[in-house]
């Protein structure tokens, strides 16, 4: 037997008995005489002790014993000496007279030390990972997670919704991303291709019949990697029949806030009722879809004042058909030389021409570009910014999306610079009213904002064949701190209206079969009105771990290159393998 405790459960009321507990040597001290062990596992933390006056055989073998060895020890629970106690431990009122030791595994010095939080290059990390995740801080992460899902899956089962395993090879999807595809053997020179989410396949069990469906299914993306994207990742992936909209949000708020009831229950909420914004009402007000609301600093338009303004680049701007926003910070008159061409460069990193500002001091307004501003646009500017004294005002003035791309960042950076939100407030909203399409900034045509299978508003309907741009859609993101935690739509259940967004797509009707045959068919078989979500659970767990980066959520995560360190995948194969599915790898020069 190796163990008859783990290393978190002994306490005082255990004294005088013998135990046996198994683990790894998290710190050794040596003083003189006496041997002191933290053994370590999973469950925590438990002092072992070596008495060479007691027991000499098992004191000589701790003597060569270092950091993450693997020991097996025997030995009596008693109590710490009075002033030796540990509070912050459950079991630091006690430790173990080690009678009996049995080194279990040796281990090399770590690269990176297991007991201590110190920062360790990322590179090193990923390469350790089983190392890295001993580490306590990882080791909560991975725990938490764990934690969520199995609370997700015990709400939806009580919900009545069916967990569903989907196939992860299958045919392309229309989501948007790139897609790793996987070569086949039997019919070289076809592919499969990963499921970039669930999507069809849940659609498709809605036409079956389930009703409600639920998976936390791993995704594919072969996106440029970014703090809050991993090439694999996991959804809570959500598809329910008979419902609309609110049905979904209301759910969606359900389980949220039971998780962090729960779970978090130190995590402050900005809003017991999550907000609606609309998208518009989000680009307008932040500049994003996903905007951070724990703190203020909306965009203020005054575009009003660019028609006639003899400030050339207000006055440019809104000629050609762009807007002026303004950020008003308080407090921000001090910003010094340095703060603001930081923030300038923010911008212009972001698409901006410039950052012009106006601080205001004690003699009034003042800015390098006052001089371009007559006394009227003075007055608007600083009636409709509300500005006051020692406050700073910047302007974004350029095409609407430029505007809105710039001044989101320099809102962030503000946000950093002056400390304004708390980690451990949440605050929750949702996005509606997307719009359907968008227009490709690379190739200037029109592409579904979420998937072609979006349901347009009824409304706006009419909009798919006069104004697509203007059609909004029956869609849906879940938003917290600034992050997209999920996203959804009601989807189109009818021939003739999917018809209708394939052609606002111009996709053929050849086009449309050869990609999207099987669910054009299958809708034709009695498909239900249906609808659902996907929520990022590695986002949400990174939010309410307060990490930064989603690979510090994630097990077994690939670098910013996409690369897994540990395995060393992606890896070349053996050329018979590869020649097997009719591939030749060309060589680079
Ligand atoms: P969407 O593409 O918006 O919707 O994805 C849903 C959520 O998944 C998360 N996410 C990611 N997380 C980590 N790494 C990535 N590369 C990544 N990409 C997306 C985000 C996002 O909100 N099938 C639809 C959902 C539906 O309509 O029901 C879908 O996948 O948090
Ligand atoms: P300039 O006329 O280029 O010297 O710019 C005067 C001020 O306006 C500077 O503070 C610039 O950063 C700012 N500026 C220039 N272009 C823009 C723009 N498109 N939007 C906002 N500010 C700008």
């Amino acid at each position: 037997m190796y163990r008859t405790h783990n290393c978190n459960q002994l306490n005082l009321k255990n004294k005088g008995e013998n135990v046996t507990l198994s683990g790894w040597v998290h710190r050794r001290r040596d003083h003189g005489g006496l041997i002191f062990i933290d053994l370590r596992d999973r469950y925590g933390l438990t002092q072992i002790v070596f008495d060479p006056t007691d027991f000499q055989n098992a004191h000589q073998i701790a003597e060569g014993v270092r950091s993450e060895y693997v020991l097996k020890v025997q030995g009596t629970v008693r109590s710490r000496l009075a002033g030796a106690e540990n509070k912050e431990l459950a079991t630091g009122e006690i430790e173990i007279l080690v009678e009996d030791i049995e080194i279990l595994n040796t281990a090399l010095t770590p690269p990176f030390e297991i007991d201590q939080d110190k920062k360790v290059s990322e590179e090193v990390r990923l390469s350790y990972r089983y190392l890295d995740l001993r580490r306590e801080r990882m080791k909560n992460n991975i725990l938490m997670r764990h934690k969520i899902i199995k609370m997700i899956r015990d709400f939806m089962v009580e919900k009545d919704f069916v967990e569903v395993e989907t196939p992860i090879l299958i045919k392309g999807t229309p989501e948007g991303s790139r897609e790793y595809l996987v070569p086949s053997r039997l019919y070289t020179g076809d592919f499969y291709v990963l499921p970039q989410s669930p999507q069809q396949l849940k659609q498709l069990l809605m036409v079956a019949g389930m009703d409600k469906y639920f998976q936390i299914a791993r995704c594919f993306r072969d996106e440029d990697q970014r703090g809050d994207r991993q090439p694999e990742f996991t959804q809570l992936d959500v598809e329910m029949s008979f419902v609309e909209q609110e049905d979904v949000i209301e759910w969606t708020d359900q389980l949220l806030k039971k998780i962090i009831a729960e779970l978090y229950p130190h995590k402050k909420m900005k809003f017991n009722d999550f907000p609606r914004m609309t998208y518009l009402e989000a680009m307008n007000k932040y500049g994003s879809d996903k905007p951070d609301v724990r703190f203020g600093l909306e965009f203020i338009d005054v575009s009003e004042i660019g028609e006639k303004s003899s400030f050339q680049v207000f006055q440019k701007a809104v000629e050609n058909g762009g807007v002026i926003k303004a950020i008003r910070v308080p407090n921000g008159a001090d910003f010094s030389r340095k703060d603001i061409d930081e923030l300038t460069r923010i911008a212009t990193d972001n698409g901006a021409k410039g950052l012009a500002y106006i601080t205001m001091t004690d003699e009034g307004p003042k800015s390098p570009i006052l001089k371009f501003l007559s006394e009227e646009e003075i007055k608007i500017i600083l009636e409709k910014t509300k500005a006051q004294k020692s406050d700073i005002i910047f302007f974004g003035a350029d095409s609407f999306q430029t505007v809105c791309e710039s001044l989101d960042k320099v809102r962030l950076a503000l946000r950093d610079k002056l400390e304004l939100v708390d980690d451990d407030e949440l605050a929750f909203l949702w996005i509606t009213d997307f719009p359907m399409f968008e227009i490709s900034k690379e190739t200037g045509e029109l592409s579904a904002c979420h998937h072609p299978f979006t349901r347009p508003k009824s409304e706006d309907i009419e909009l798919l064949k006069t104004n697509p741009v203007k059609a909004r859609s029956v869609a849906y993101d879940i938003v917290c701190n600034g992050s997209e935690i999920g996203g959804g739509s009601m989807r189109i259940h009818e021939k003739e209206l999917q018809a209708q967004v394939f052609d606002a797509l111009n996709i053929t009707k050849e086009d449309a079969e050869q990609r999207f045959g099987h669910m054009l068919k299958a809708f034709e078989y009695g498909a239900p009105p249906h609808g659902g979500i996907a929520w990022g659970l590695d986002r949400l767990v990174m939010i309410l771990q307060n990490e930064l980066n989603i690979r510090e959520v994630i097990p077994f995560p690939k670098d910013q290159k996409a690369k897994d360190l540990m395995l060393g995948a992606p890896s070349p194969m053996p050329t018979e393998q590869v020649e097997e599915l009719g591939i030749k790898i060309i060589e680079e020069d």
